[in-house]
């Protein structure tokens, strides 16, 4: 699919089942590297990142049998397994430097290309790096790519993160489940995605614990073995088609969902006007029409904050708004690609630093827009269902990065929408 084409539609109306999460089946497909046998990881989303980390899995030797139908991943990495994974993989998706805290657990050495700056700011990686040569890693930095080794074995160790960082928590966590002694990690990230991870860990054998607080503690083992895993529902995807059904003025019940980690998202929707109500199979939000939607003052944060990964589609809500709204963005210094593209169609956001100010508009017009990242594009669908017109959207390969089936989704919903 290159383009999307977005018609002005009619209040999108009735249920969509949200996929396992990417940001889970990220780092439990990497984490399967820290044992020989087999590991069952199912409602595993169809999702071309997920496509790249199989790939990268592949490349360093393990065996990978993807179940589509059943929404299932095998992944044995029984044979001897390769340190270095190469740049034109890397290079697709910066998860992939998950790998390395497996690498570096299981076979002391990992060689990997350095994730250069992304659409959404420069995402430096040196909180992982801290956290492996404080666990007795060598570090080495040479010709774009970074060399970590550990010949005698990663040693458990007290690491205190700057910043709760997702991939740093995540990273340390695996590389600290096959390390001598134990390993506390402080001021880590406490995302609904880092207990997942735990979970997966526990279950292969690990001891890890506290996850889902700021502090984890883990007892290295000496060996792990294979397990079943169920990733948990997409927050993100679930928050994106909550956002739909206020955007709309629609009603839309989202089922495949953990209430409590949509928290955040849940009370800005209803502080915006929107009506949300927990169901037996999910939850409904509904808004009576599109022109009710109240402004709001949002800031991105660490978990339990507001996600970072609803930032763009939120201010799609707030470009319809009876008023003016200010999102701030403090995870990201530079996510706010979208605003040109949002411009494009006819909203008014000024930003100032770290802030984007919305003065609410009373139509948005559609245009030619481009997606600049995954969550960018899924905001400006959401605007192009609302604005007047054909909103054309090319670069949407970001979209099938993050949602699964997202124009089917969408479509069935009631959206006007066709890939060309
Ligand atoms: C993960 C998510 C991404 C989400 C983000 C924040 C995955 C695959 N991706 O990304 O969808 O938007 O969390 O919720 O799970 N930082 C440093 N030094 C480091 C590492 C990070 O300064 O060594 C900074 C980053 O530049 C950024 C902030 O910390 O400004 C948050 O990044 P981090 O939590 O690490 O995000 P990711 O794990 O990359």
């Amino acid at each position: 699919m290159d383009k999307l084409i977005i018609e002005a539609s009619r209040p999108l109306r009735g249920v969509v089942k949200v996929d396992g999460a990417k940001n889970s089946v990220l780092p439990i497909m990497a984490a399967a590297l820290l044992t020989h046998d087999m590991c069952t990881v199912y409602d595993v989303p169809d999702l071309s990142d997920a496509a790249v980390m199989e790939e990268i899995l592949n490349h360093l030797g393990a065996h990978t049998a993807w179940n589509k139908a059943e929404r299932k991943v095998e992944i044995r990495a029984d044979k001897s397994i390769k340190t270095d994974a190469p740049y034109e993989l890397v290079s697709r998706m910066r998860a992939s430097f998950l790998i390395t805290g497996p690498l570096l657990a299981r076979l002391g050495f990992a060689s990997i290309p350095l994730p250069g700056g992304c659409a959404i700011g420069a995402r430096p990686i040196e909180l992982h790096l801290k956290g492996f040569a404080a666990m007795g890693a060598q570090i080495v930095k040479e010709h774009g790519f970074v060399s970590i080794c550990a010949k005698r074995g990663l040693v458990g160790a007290k690491i205190y993160l700057d910043f709760p960082s997702v991939g740093a928590t995540e990273n340390i966590m695996m590389a600290a489940t096959l390390a001598e002694g134990q390993t506390i990690i402080e001021n880590c990230a406490v995302e609904p995605e880092i207990v997942d991870l735990a979970n997966f860990l526990n279950a292969i054998g690990g001891d890890v614990r506290g996850a889902g607080t700021d502090t984890i503690k883990i007892n290295g083992v000496r060996e792990l073995r294979g397990a079943q895993h169920t990733i948990i529902p997409d927050r993100i995807e679930a928050g994106t088609f909550m956002v739909a059904a206020a955007l709309t003025g629609g009603d839309i019940t989202v089922e495949n969902v953990v209430w409590d980690h949509l928290k955040p998202v849940t009370a800005k929707l209803i502080e915006a006007g929107a009506m949300v109500e927990q169901t037996d199979a999910g939850l409904r939000v509904w808004q009576g029409a599109r022109q009710n939607v109240r402004p709001l003052d949002v800031k991105t944060l660490p978990y339990p904050g507001f996600p970072t990964d609803m930032q763009s589609q939120f201010m799609a809500l707030l470009t319809i708004a009876e008023g003016t709204s200010i999102v701030t963005e403090t995870v990201f210094e530079n996510r706010f690609m979208h605003v040109g593209e949002l411009k494009r169609m006819g909203a008014n956001i000024k930003i100032e630093g770290r802030s984007a100010i919305i003065e609410g508009t009373r139509k948005l017009m559609g245009a030619s827009v481009r997606a600049s990242d995954l969550r960018a594009g899924a905001a400006l669908v959401l605007a192009g269902l609302v604005a007047e017109g054909t909103t054309e959207l090319t670069d949407v390969y970001h979209l099938e990065r993050g949602y699964c089936g997202f124009l089917e989704k969408l479509s069935r919903l009631g959206a006007k929408l066709e890939a060309r």
